[in-house]
């Protein structure tokens, strides 16, 4: 998840040294927001405001219908879909509406809604904190799942009269799944299904580069982790998403980066979507806290799945203990469904392995592909087959089982 990100921070690198100082002249693409997308994809959408207990204004898009099956007046059962680090509502529509995770739940009935993480480019408003004020950006993925996704699905099933929705992450929409069902069990029974796609839970396996090299600077705290949480990840976030947005799209000079971006993503495993790149590049890096990145690297450093490590005298200050108390997972009552990619480097199958015994209600799936990679989960010209049909499929079961 963090070498794709390093890749894109180059190629913008390379696009803003291109065009040595003058980059400002480049025409700026104007960011398309989710609705948009969704509209000109030929769906209705909606777009809705939620804030959080904590004052973060969050930006959610909804698909309330389909307009293949003109079920507008109908009951539908509500999925809610969640993104990634570095990521935002966007992902789960660039596939199309043949293919993509959003339109395959909306084609078969479903309400779908999309949320966005407090820090992503949607989700950059507070009412009590100024953006601008380094308390903005002092959360990390605890916070997205302590407060974030209670928000938004109180706001959804207020709004819709349901009593429970299915829920579908992708990697940190799992990290933060496992942080709201343990730390807030009452969430649960909210519940109908829950799909983690790339769980990256615990973390002692991954392979993933950048978390491995980075692990000795900040993956305990120390002077690394001190001089650099509390931050947004790039403060020239939204430059480098418009160089790079430009780059993929109009330039014929800058192309050329986004080409050997294409390659260099696709890392050989040769299933992603590449025709999909300009358009991923439109919307990511959606920005995030430098905290979220850091928490994943203790993650992997401790092998323990656990609450933001500040030192152990914040930590006695903040928890009553020395060491960052670990999430109970034996709270996670909901159906849980975990999805493994054999060739995911980030959530790796052996750490997903350790979760079932903790898990009262589970069923884990491995990705036959032997290739299948932690991006193949959103991006993968077979996600339709090999991901979004199993999740849709188990939804609906539970619909039909559960009907009254
Ligand atoms: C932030 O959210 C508040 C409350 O929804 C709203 O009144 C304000 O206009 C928003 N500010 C920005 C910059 O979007
Ligand atoms: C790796 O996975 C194995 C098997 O699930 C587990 O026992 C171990 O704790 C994990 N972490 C490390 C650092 O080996
Ligand atoms: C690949 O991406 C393109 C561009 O968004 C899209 O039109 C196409 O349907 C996608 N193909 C698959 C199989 O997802």
């Amino acid at each position: 998840m963090f070498k794709q990100f390093l890749l894109i921070l180059a190629v913008a690198g390379a696009g803003l040294a291109a065009s040595e100082n003058d980059f400002i002249d480049i025409p700026f693409k104007r960011l398309k927001t989710s609705a948009e997308r969704i509209e000109s994809h030929g769906y209705p959408a909606e777009s809705h405001f939620v804030e959080t207990e904590d004052g973060y204004v969050l930006n959610m898009f909804r698909i309330p219908h389909s307009p293949k099956l003109n079920n507008g007046q109908q009951q539908r059962p509500v999925v809610f879909i969640q993104h990634g680090l570095f990521s935002c509502s966007d992902c789960f529509l660039l596939n199309g509406p043949d293919d993509a995770l959003a339109y395959n739940f909306a084609d078969k009935g479903y309400d779908v809604w999309l949320g966005n993480a407090r820090g992503n480019l949607y989700s950059r408003n507070n009412t009590k904190i100024n953006i601008k004020h380094p308390n903005f950006w002092a959360f990390s993925w605890h916070e997205i799942g302590a407060y974030d996704l209670p928000a938004m699905i109180d706001y959804i099933l207020e709004l819709t009269g349901e009593s429970a929705l299915h829920y579908v992450g992708h990697s940190q929409g799992c990290t933060t799944f496992f942080v709201m069902a343990s730390f807030r069990p009452e969430y649960n029974a909210k519940i109908k299904t829950a799909h983690m796609l790339a769980p990256p839970i615990f973390m002692g396996n991954v392979t993933e580069g950048t978390v491995v090299a980075l692990a000795p600077y900040v993956g305990s705290p120390g002077l690394g982790a001190e001089l650099l949480q509390n931050q947004v990840f790039l403060p020239w976030n939204e430059v480098v998403q418009r160089v790079l947005d430009t780059a993929c799209s109009n330039d014929p000079y800058l192309l050329s980066y986004c080409k050997t971006l294409a390659l260099m993503w696709g890392g050989g495993e040769g299933n992603l979507n590449v025709t999909l790149l300009p358009q991923v590049a439109e919307t990511h890096p959606a920005g995030i806290s430098t905290n979220q990145g850091i928490h994943f690297i203790q993650s992997y450093v401790s092998n323990q799945f656990r609450r933001y490590d500040w030192g152990p005298k914040k930590n006695m200050a903040k928890y009553g203990s020395v060491e960052p108390p670990a999430y109970d997972l034996t709270q996670i009552t909901a159906e849980v469904y975990l999805y493994a990619g054999p060739a995911d480097g980030s959530a790796n199958l052996k750490d997903i392995a350790r979760l079932p015994q903790y898990l009262p209600n589970h069923k884990i799936f491995e990705i036959e592909d032997e290739s299948w990679g932690h991006l193949d989960f959103i991006f993968a010209l077979k996600v339709k087959e090999v991901i979004n049909d199993k999740v849709i499929m188990i939804s609906e079961t539970y619909d039909w089982l559960n009907k009254v």
